[in-house]
């Protein structure tokens, strides 16, 4: 997603310095890793045979919890692919993976992304102040959070 670094690295820092194949290349074996080890579960998302984004969920095995995060190149954006990848991603994690609760944290003025737990009925549980530093100001987080009783099968 080299065309989209700038933008997603408007709220995620990381995709301004990762830009190389290199880059990509440690970033997948860094999440294999995490996946053999059990405290990560990456996945690309694939659109009309394109790698248009990625997934991940970051867990926490003596709680039983996991927290989403993901990013999309801007030419796929406002088509639902997220929060259908998120979908797909819940019922694992809930089912497979039989975790209790998932959460999603975003920055306050983040409003796309903030969409997203709020469409698949997230509660809003709070706000993380100035836990977030982009472009050297600090940035209020929302928390978001799902229990796996809440989610509709
Ligand atoms: C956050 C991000 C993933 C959101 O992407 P997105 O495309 O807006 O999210 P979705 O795939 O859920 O799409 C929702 C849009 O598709 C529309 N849509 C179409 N079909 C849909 C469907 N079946 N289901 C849900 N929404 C659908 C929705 O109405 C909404 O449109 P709107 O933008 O006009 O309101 C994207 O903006 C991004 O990658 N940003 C940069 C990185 C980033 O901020 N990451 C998150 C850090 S916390």
């Amino acid at each position: 997603m080299v065309d989209s670094a700038d933008y997603i690295g408007a709220w995620l820092p990381f995709a301004k310095h990762t830009r190389a194949v290199e880059d990509t290349l440690a970033f997948i074996d860094t999440t294999l890793r995490s996946f053999a080890a059990g405290s990560e579960v990456n996945a690309g998302i694939w659109y009309q045979d394109k790698l248009v984004g990625t997934i991940g969920l970051h867990i926490n095995r003596s709680n039983q919890s996991a927290s989403i995060g993901y990013w999309i190149g801007q030419a796929y954006e406002g088509r639902g692919i997220m929060t259908r990848s998120c979908r797909a991603l819940i019922t694992y994690a809930f089912g497979e993976l039989a975790l209790h609760r998932i959460e999603i944290r975003a920055n306050m003025g983040n409003t796309r992304s903030r969409a997203i737990p709020e469409r698949l009925g997230f509660q809003q549980e709070g706000i993380i102040r100035e836990a977030f530093k982009l472009d050297d100001e600090f940035n209020d987080s929302v928390v978001y959070g799902l229990l796996d009783r809440e989610w509709p099968r």
